[in-house]
């Protein structure tokens, strides 16, 4: 079994707002303590629905990588890298892209949703087409088997695994696996190889789970095995092969969901965002002229918070007696929305203080961005690579 490793990306859209560090940010700095994390930009997926206009690719790229590192992305405990600098996943993609039906890409739900609702595109692209395919190459190509996504993307969480088990299923069988397999054994050990055999026989020969639970427990401790190995001898145990690629799973968060300064769901392309990098006139503005329960017109009509947009951040930001403050002095019309709306305005400029002043280091020194980005694609590039050096290995492609 391959060891976790999370894998996750994001397109290019630039800046970064407060939907984007509560929706997915907080939660990729949370994580990065808890698992092996690499995180991309995904500038090919941008390229599948933005192929017509390039321009502003390359700054989108730079600062939204800025704003992962002001949110406290940190590339010491990570990789960060640009998916276009690993070719590798160009490759992979390609290679799986003669095993996959069409009939899978088609079903795939994005796929016909983003083709209705971008209708000022012309989305009946062979790339456009290959979307979760690529996104099933950049995960396979790490063995991520944690993948942390909103609830939109499981469907492509869900191909991958099945792409993934297609590629097992029809390569998993290395030519001489048994030899190799038996061979991978004999470096558990004298003592442990023999126990494993016993254990192997009993549960292949006599369905003995028991021995199986105890075979799997020996080479659980047995560390000193390469992943390639352990494969193999886990495959040998149960007969099911060499496992090339490892099957994923969605980490699903309970990212909250931010509004924007309007109440629609918050994104550029609504103009009601709040960015990380605004400053903080810019914050106080903007909180302070935002939409609240439309009915309270006059400062002495009564309101209700579960109708108010600055609510939802009073939930994402106050503790329990301010929102209690609030909710009486709503609806008793005791408390001016001005009034309301000043704790969410501090809390929200002392959140991204310490941001902007990340950001603005970044900005004042783009080398350091780009040494980041330099060195975390090189590290990709490595476990990419070892990956398709066994992707071509099954598929007998490796002409040594
Ligand atoms: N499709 C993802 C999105 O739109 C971005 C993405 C590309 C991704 N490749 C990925 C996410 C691999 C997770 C893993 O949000
Ligand atoms: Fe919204 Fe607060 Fe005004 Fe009530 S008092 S409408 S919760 S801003």
């Amino acid at each position: 079994m391959y060891p976790d490793r999370v894998l996750s990306g994001m397109r290019p859209t630039g800046a970064m707002h407060l939907g984007h560090y509560h929706g997915v940010l907080k939660n990729w700095v949370k994580i990065q303590h808890e698992y092996e994390c690499l995180f991309m930009v995904a500038d090919w997926h941008a390229l599948t629905t933005h192929y017509d206009d390039t321009r502003k690719l390359d700054g989108h790229v730079w600062d939204m990588i800025i704003d992962w590192l002001a949110a406290g992305v940190d590339p010491k405990q990570t990789t960060l890298f640009i998916q276009s600098q690993v070719p590798e996943h160009a490759e992979l993609h390609l290679l799986l892209s003669m095993i996959t039906p069409l009939g899978w890409l088609e079903r795939v739900p994005t796929y016909k949703e983003q083709q209705e609702k971008l209708v000022d595109k012309d989305l009946a692209t062979y790339g456009f087409l290959g979307y979760p395919l690529l996104q099933a190459a950049d995960i396979l190509i790490y063995r991520a088997n944690r993948v942390p996504v909103g609830e939109d993307q499981v469907p492509h969480i869900e191909f991958t695994r099945e792409i993934g088990r297609r590629f097992n299923h029809l390569y998993g069988r290395e030519p001489g696996f048994d030899e190799k397999a038996l061979e991978a054994v004999r470096k558990l050990g004298h003592k442990k190889a023999r126990l494993y055999m016993e254990f192997r026989t009993r549960y292949t020969e006599q369905g003995d789970s028991e021995a199986l639970e105890a075979a799997r427990a020996l080479l659980a401790d047995a560390q000193n095995l390469a992943a390639a190995d352990r494969e193999r001898v886990f495959g040998y145990l149960e007969g099911t092969g060499k496992m090339i690629l490892a099957e994923p799973h969605a980490l699903l968060t309970e990212a909250s969901r931010m509004v924007g300064l309007d109440g629609q769901k918050m994104s550029k392309s609504y103009g009601n965002t709040i960015a990380l990098r605004d400053d903080e006139d810019t914050i106080t503005r903007k909180i302070r002229t935002m939409t609240t329960d439309t009915s309270r017109v006059r400062r002495s009509d009564p309101g209700e918070p579960t109708r108010c947009p600055v609510y939802t951040f009073h939930q994402i930001y106050s503790d329990e007696s301010t929102r209690e403050w609030v909710q009486q002095g709503c609806r008793s019309a005791g408390i001016g929305c001005l009034e309301c709306k000043q704790p969410v305005i501090e809390k929200v400029i002392a959140e991204l203080r310490p941001m902007r002043e990340k950001a603005q280091a970044y900005l004042d020194d783009p080398t350091l961005v780009r040494n980041v980005i330099a060195d975390g694609s090189e590290r990709a590039r490595k476990l990419a690579s070892d990956t398709l050096r066994d992707v071509r290995e099954s598929m007998g492609m490796l002409y040594t």
